[in-house]
C-alpha cells in the first residue's frame, strides 16, 4: 500500500431539531418545579435553590443555537428531562447500527464503493449501547460486509484516533478498504438537570471510508499525510457508567456521575494548548508550516476554544473558510463534529489543498490528520 486515502464521508442527522429558548423553557420549568417542591428546606437554607438558565448565556458560552436530537419529547418533558428511545428486540437492528447503516450507505456511496468491497468496519464512538456483542459485527452484518468488525472508544476523539487505526490496518496489508462509524447518542449520556452543561450536546451519526489510493475510484478523495495521536490523563471530563455499577452503592439514587460530567473552566484552560501543541508539532513533522494548511476541520465543542486555538497556530483571527463551524447547528456531538465539519465543508478545495482534522476531549485525548486533497 503506497497511499491511504478517505474516499468518502457520510451523514445522519437525527429528525429532531431543539432551539436554546425551548431547551432553556424545559430546565427553567424544571428548576421552578424543584425549588417549589423544596421550598421549606430552601427557606430554611437546608439546601441551595436551583438557579435558571438562559439562552443568551448558551450562545456566549459556547456557540450553540441548535441541537439535533433523536428524541425531543422526553428531553422537553420537565419530568423526564431523558429521551425516551423504544427498546428493541434482538432480532430488529439496533438503534446505534441503524444510523451507522445511514451514515456509512451514505459514505460507501460517495466513495463508489459496494459493501462488498469493504473488508473492516470500525464503530468509534464516545457511548456504547451495550457491552456486546460489538455494534461495529452487527453493521458489518446489516451491510453484507464479509471481513471483521470491532468497536471502539476514545470519547470525542475515537474518529480520529479511528482513522489512525483504519490507516494502520491498510498500511499493514491487514484491510484494504475500511469503514469507520460514529454513531453519536450523546443526548442520552447528557444530564438534561445540569445548568452547567444541559445545553452541550446533540446526536448525529458520521462515516468515513478509507482504502488504498490504489483502489479510489471516488471523485473528491484526499491523501492522509498523517496522523498524530496523543492522550494525557485527566478526570475533568469524566463518565463513571459502566458494568461494575451494579456492584457499587445500590443507595446510589443520584446516579449523576454516571452521565457526563466536566470541569468546563479548566478542560477549556488545559486542552487547548495540547491541541495547539499537537497540530503544530505534528505538521513540523511532516514538514509542513500552518500557513500551508487551508482548512482546519476542528472538533466542534466550543466556538471560542476553536478560535483560540486558531490564533495560537496562525498568530491571528482565523477567516470563517479556514475553521469551518458547524456546532452553532449541531452542537456538541463528540467525535462526530470534526467530522461533520469535514464532511459538509471540503468539496470546495482544490487538489493539493491541505487541511487538518483534529478532534480532543476526554481522557484528555488529541487526535490530528493531515490531509490533502487529490482528486476534484
Ligand atoms: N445559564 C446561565 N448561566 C450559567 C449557566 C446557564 N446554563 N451555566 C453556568 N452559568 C453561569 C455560572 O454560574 C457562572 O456564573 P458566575 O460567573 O456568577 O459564577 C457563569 O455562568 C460562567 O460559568 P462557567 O461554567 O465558568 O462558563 P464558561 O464560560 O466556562 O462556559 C462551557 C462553560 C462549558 C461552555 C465552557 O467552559 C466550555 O465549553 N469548556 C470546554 C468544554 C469542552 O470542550 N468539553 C469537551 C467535552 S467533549
Amino acid at each position: 500500500m503506497e497511499k491511504a486515502v478517505i474516499s468518502g464521508t457520510g451523514l445522519y442527522t437525527p429528525p429532531h431539531t431543539i432551539g436554546n429558548d425551548e431547551l432553556v423553557a424545559a430546565f427553567n420549568a424544571f428548576v421552578t418545579n424543584y425549588n417549589e417542591a423544596h421550598r421549606e428546606k430552601i427557606e430554611a437554607g437546608e439546601i441551595e435553590p436551583l438557579l435558571a438558565s438562559s439562552a443568551e448565556f448558551i450562545v456566549k458560552a459556547s456557540g450553540i443555537h441548535n441541537r439535533r436530537v433523536m428524541d425531543k419529547s422526553g428531553i422537553l418533558d420537565p419530568n423526564t428531562m431523558c429521551p425516551r428511545l423504544s427498546p428493541r428486540a434482538n432480532e430488529e437492528l439496533s438503534i446505534q447500527a441503524e444510523i451507522s447503516v445511514l451514515a456509512a450507505k451514505d459514505a460507501l456511496a460517495a466513495a463508489n464503493k459496494t459493501a462488498s468491497e469493504v473488508d473492516a468496519v470500525l464503530v468509534a464512538c464516545s457511548n456504547m449501547q451495550r457491552a456486546y456483542p460489538a455494534m461495529a459485527v452487527e453493521v458489518q452484518n446489516a451491510l453484507g460486509i464479509d471481513g471483521f468488525g470491532f468497536d471502539m472508544n476514545v470519547a470525542c476523539s475515537s474518529a480520529t484516533f479511528g482513522i489512525q487505526t483504519g490507516v494502520d490496518m491498510l498500511r499493514s496489508g491487514s484491510a484494504r478498504c475500511v469503514l469507520m462509524v460514529n454513531p453519536e447518542i450523546c443526548s442520552a449520556h447528557l444530564n438534561f438537570r445540569d445548568r452547567d452543561s444541559h445545553f452541550i450536546f446533540g446526536d448525529v451519526c458520521t462515516a468515513v471510508v478509507m482504502e488504498d489510493a490504489d483502489r479510489c475510484e471516488a471523485e473528491g478523495a484526499f491523501q492522509v499525510l498523517g496522523t498524530k495521536l496523543k492522550t494525557q490523563f485527566s478526570n475533568n471530563i469524566r463518565n463513571n457508567f459502566g458494568f461494575l455499577n451494579r456492584t457499587e452503592d445500590p443507595n446510589d439514587a443520584d446516579q449523576a456521575d454516571k452521565l457526563f460530567m466536566q470541569q468546563g473552566r479548566r478542560v477549556f484552560k488545559e486542552v487547548t494548548p495540547m491541541v495547539a501543541d499537537t497540530i503544530a508539532s505534528h505538521l513540523k513533522s511532516l514538514g509542513l508550516t500552518v500557513e500551508k494548511i487551508k482548512r482546519f476541520w476542528l472538533h466542534q465543542a466550543n466556538l471560542s476554544m476553536n478560535q483560540l486555538i486558531i490564533r495560537k497556530l496562525l498568530g491571528r483571527e482565523p477567516r470563517p473558510s479556514e475553521a469551518p463551524v458547524i456546532l452553532d447547528e449541531y452542537a456538541n456531538t463528540s467525535s462526530a463534529g470534526s467530522i461533520i465539519a469535514f464532511h459538509n465543508r471540503k468539496d470546495d478545495l482544490q487538489p493539493g489543498d491541505l487541511g487538518v482534522i483534529c478532534s480532543f476531549g476526554a481522557g484528555y485525548s488529541v487526535g490530528s490528520v493531515v490531509v490533502r486533497k487529490v482528486s476534484p
